[in-house]
């Protein structure tokens, strides 16, 4: 099977996912504008650098021209920004796999909402706005709160929560750059992702993750350490209404083959609300979360459901696997880690990764990357004890930087 695997180099858990197509036995053609390092090559048949992996067209016109006299058999994207390109790509060459139409039901978030709202689920009431006046009409109909969003936005990125009229005129100007935004009834609630592997739109492996707290408070508030907690027991009452929800999700909006990320929200009363999805695996951590809570290799797997359809690795679920993002004070390099080496001593049996940046590291920039100045990954079978050490992770270790 020869599979074109668009941006192989970036992000960076995309080496992970090449070497997965590598493993189940594709022959990996590589499009990117990055520059592929001697360990990804040994995983690429061969690569395509392009000027920008962002122009389109451009994109589409090198590979067309560079595949010529060559079969291939698939064509497959991961990071949020190509799934239409490589849909494209695969119109263009009548292959197998999600076609414009139902790949751009995942990126629109208007079009996701109203295709899940026709098939009767819940959704945010939301409207489609261009200009400031559309935006000032939207709220007045849907009423404060409101959350206003671009259409295809990523990372929480010009997302605002406004609660008045006042909160709505301080927004506005700093969405000017924003061609096109969703201004949405806010949703209250707990926030939880549900992800999949999916073949033809059924899921062949679940994974359902809380955030705390939600994932706007985690990106627009820096003294915060975001969790992410991978929930062992699917069958919680809690957590089952967004399963059910999630998987007609997959099947309104017509999943392919591969990974999905979906976020929903657990109102106080329980109903499960859709927040949004992606037909490809979410960002960096939330692979190899789910490989902590079972024990597998899901950058292989995804490969093997890309490619052959099946999935092969077992499904139990083992952990709840929290992750602790941690931000230092003060700007410049990290100059010293508070309260690790008691943490450590305390529950150093159930820590799996240790990332935090180390003294002399330049701080990451916590608005770009989650990542940033580095995480905890801790595990553990009860979920009131995986709580417990992802609580006392993000207070009582702290990072300071000079
Ligand atoms: N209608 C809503 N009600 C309440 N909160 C919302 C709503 N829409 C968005 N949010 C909050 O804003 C966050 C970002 O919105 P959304 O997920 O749509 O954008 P995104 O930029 O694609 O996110 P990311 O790439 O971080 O997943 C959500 O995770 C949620 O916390
Ligand atoms: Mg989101």
């Amino acid at each position: 099977m020869r599979v074109v695997f668009l941006s192989p180099t970036y992000p960076p858990e995309m080496r992970e996912f090449t070497r997965g197509l590598a493993e189940v036995g594709a022959e990996v053609l590589g499009v990117g504008d990055g520059s592929p390092d001697a360990e990804l090559r040994r995983y690429l048949a061969d690569y395509l650098q392009v000027p920008s992996i962002m122009d389109e067209d451009d994109v589409i016109a090198r590979v067309h021209a560079w595949l010529r006299g060559r079969e291939v058999d698939r064509v497959l994207a991961n990071w949020e920004p190509l799934v239409i390109t490589a849909a494209r790509l695969r119109e263009r060459f009548g292959l197998p796999g999600m076609s414009v139409d139902a790949v751009r039901g995942f990126r629109d978030k208007q079009l996701m909402k109203e295709r899940v709202a026709a098939a009767g689920l819940r959704v945010p009431r939301a409207q489609r706005v261009h200009t400031i006046k559309d935006a000032w009409a939207a709220v007045e109909r849907t009423g404060y709160p409101a959350i206003i969003k671009p259409i295809s936005g990523a990372g929480s990125a010009d997302t605002y929560k406004v609660e008045s009229a006042k909160d709505l005129e301080r927004v506005l100007p700093h969405m000017r750059h924003v061609t096109e935004a969703s201004c949405e009834e806010f949703i209250e609630g707990e926030e939880y992702t549900y992800d999949t592997a999916c073949i033809d739109a059924a899921p062949v492996y679940e994974s359902v993750t809380r955030y705390l707290p939600n994932a706007l408070e985690m990106r627009s508030l820096e003294w915060v350490s975001p969790i992410m907690m991978s929930v062992k027991d699917l069958g919680q009452p809690h957590v089952t209404g967004g399963i059910e929800l999630g998987r007609k999700v997959l099947r309104a909006l017509g999943m392919g083959d591969g990974m999905t990320h979906m976020e929903w929200f657990r109102k106080p009363d329980g109903e499960a609300v859709f927040g949004e999805i992606a037909c490809r695996p979410g960002g960096a951590c939330i692979v190899d979360q789910m490989n902590y809570t079972s024990d597998i290799d899901l950058f292989v797997e995804w490969a093997r459901v890309a490619t052959a359809r099946r999935f092969e690795a077992p499904t139990e679920r083992k952990y709840n696997v929290g992750i602790i993002f941690k931000r230092a004070q003060g700007q410049g390099r990290i100059s010293n880690i508070v309260g690790l080496r008691e943490y450590l001593a305390r529950y150093g049996a159930h820590v799996v990764e240790d990332t935090l940046l180390r003294p002399g590291t330049p701080r990451r920039d916590w608005k770009t990357t989650l990542l940033s100045d580095g995480y905890l990954v801790v595990r553990h079978p009860d979920w009131d004890h995986a709580c417990e050490m992802a609580f006392a992770a993000a207070t009582d270790i702290q990072l300071y930087a000079s």
